[in-house]
Order: structure tokens, then C-alpha cells, then sequence
């Protein structure tokens, strides 16, 4: 199997290909697969009964019928629930999948998979224990990388699994944040698009040599000035539009030589 981490700017699906499909579905995810991209992005939160699943908020009310929060249900009652029929007709009966199957769906692609652990709100207890157990009953460490808004929960990561490969997710400009980084021995940075926009932090990040990973990138003109700036990975909601981008450039450049 072609190793598509070796490969320029990588894309990876932000919530799966959550521009055409329910987000953190296994639908959303088997769809950026067929879009050829190179990684997944999913968040992960706790139910009641301590079962890691991937939804992006603390609540179901965005996008289920019903309201509460993640942390008071049981995963079988979670199960019982349909994530966004309204807005995706044609994915009329898609779940709230578990960490578990979605690995379980995406290890024979070769997708690289960028879990999320959504500590900004709720420090779920044990969650990182829990999630890189899963990990490792997937045989999915090598493919995995781990990011969080909650730093501490990356440190934690780190003591878990100390080979695990980990980024710092943020989205205000923090200040010297490449050598915050590597002082802490974290693997990458992932910035939010709006604040890279703000001033020329991009050139400070990668000469850095961190790993630099952009989200949430949708606009086509931002794609382009990431991939040619030569970003590690662009995380968006369109794969296939990012794919197509990259392929186009890479065309044009073969043809200039
Ligand atoms: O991991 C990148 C991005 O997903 C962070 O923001 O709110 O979409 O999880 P959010
Ligand atoms: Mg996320």
C-alpha cells in the first residue's frame, strides 16, 4: 500500500467529509476514504457509562431530536438516536458511532486518523486512559494522532503512551508557541486558519519543523496558499475539493519542468 504519509501537504476530513454527509458519522468518514483523503479529524467525548464516542459537542442537541448532555446518556441509549436526518436527506439513519468503530471502519484504508479529545469543557475522568486503550486493541498507533485544546491533556497522552504522536490545538495566537511546543516535546501545531490570516505566523511555524496542520480550511484560495506554502496537512470539510487542488498544482508544476 502506497504510504500517503510521505506525500506533500496531507488533507484530512474535518469530522469526516462533513460538507456532504453527517459529521463524526461512519458515513462522514467512509466518504473522505473515497475522496482519497489522507486523514480523518474526530472528536471524542465520554458517555454516562464511560464509552469513548465521537461527536464534536458536550451536548446531542445540535444534531439529534433530543437534548442533554453526552456525559448523562448510556451509549445504548445514544444508540437509539439519529444524527441529523433533517439536513442530510440522503444519510436518513446515521448513529453516534464509538471511537472503536471507527477505527474499526477506517484501519484497512491506510487513513491516518487525528483524534480529538474535547477536554475544553468537560475533563471526562480517565478519558485519555480509555481512548488509547482503544487505540492500542485497534493496533492503530501508528496511525494515529492525538490533539486537544486542553494542553494537559496532550501531557497526559504523553505519559500514557510516550511514543504517541501528539499535537497542541489552539485557536487565540499564543506567544512563542513553536518553542512551547518543543520544550514540551509535542509533535505538532494545529492553528486555526483565521488567526494564521492574522500575521505572518506561518512562516515562523514551519520553519519551526513542527508538524503544522491548518483547520478548518474551506476556502479554496486558503487551500491553495497552504499547499503551496507547504503545510503539513490542511484539515477540512471538503477533501475532495482540497485533493483536486493539490493534484492541479502538483500537474502544473510537473508541467513547468
Ligand atoms: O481539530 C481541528 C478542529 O476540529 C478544532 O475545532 O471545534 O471543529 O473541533 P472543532
Ligand atoms: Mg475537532
Amino acid at each position: 500500500m502506497e504510504d500517503r504519509y510521505e506525500m506533500k501537504t496531507k488533507v484530512w476530513a474535518h469530522r469526516g467529509a462533513s460538507a456532504y454527509a453527517p459529521e463524526n458519522t461512519l458515513e462522514a468518514f467512509a466518504l473522505a476514504v473515497s475522496q482519497k483523503a489522507d486523514g480523518i479529524e474526530l472528536d471524542v467525548q465520554l458517555t454516562r457509562d464511560g464509552v469513548p464516542v465521537v461527536i464534536h459537542d458536550e451536548t446531542i442537541d445540535r444534531v439529534t431530536s433530543k437534548t442533554g448532555y453526552v456525559k448523562d446518556y448510556t451509549l445504548k441509549e445514544l444508540k437509539k438516536l439519529t444524527v441529523m436526518e433533517k439536513r442530510f436527506p440522503a444519510y436518513p439513519s446515521s448513529k453516534i458511532p464509538t471511537l472503536e468503530e471507527v477505527l474499526d471502519a477506517v484501519k484497512a484504508s491506510g487513513i491516518w486518523v487525528n483524534i480529538e479529545l474535547k477536554t475544553g469543557i468537560y475533563w471526562y475522568p480517565e478519558i485519555e486512559q480509555k481512548v488509547a486503550q482503544i487505540v492500542q486493541k485497534c493496533d492503530m498507533e501508528h496511525r494515529v494522532i492525538y490533539s486537544s485544546f486542553n494542553h494537559y491533556s496532550i501531557q497526559k497522552i504523553k505519559q500514557i503512551v510516550p511514543e504517541a504522536e501528539t499535537a497542541y490545538l489552539y485557536s487565540d495566537v499564543i506567544w512563542n508557541v513553536t518553542d512551547y511546543a518543543k520544550n514540551t516535546k509535542v509533535d505538532g501545531i494545529h492553528p486555526a486558519v483565521y488567526h494564521i490570516k492574522m500575521a505572518d505566523f506561518l512562516n515562523e511555524y514551519i520553519k519551526s519543523g513542527l508538524n503544522v496542520r491548518v483547520w478548518t480550511v474551506n476556502d479554496t484560495t486558503d487551500m491553495k496558499w497552504l499547499i503551496e506554502a507547504g503545510v503539513t496537512a490542511v484539515i477540512t470539510n471538503y477533501p475532495d475539493v482540497a485533493v483536486k487542488i493539490r493534484e492541479q498544482r502538483e500537474n502544473q508544476n510537473h508541467a513547468g519542468k
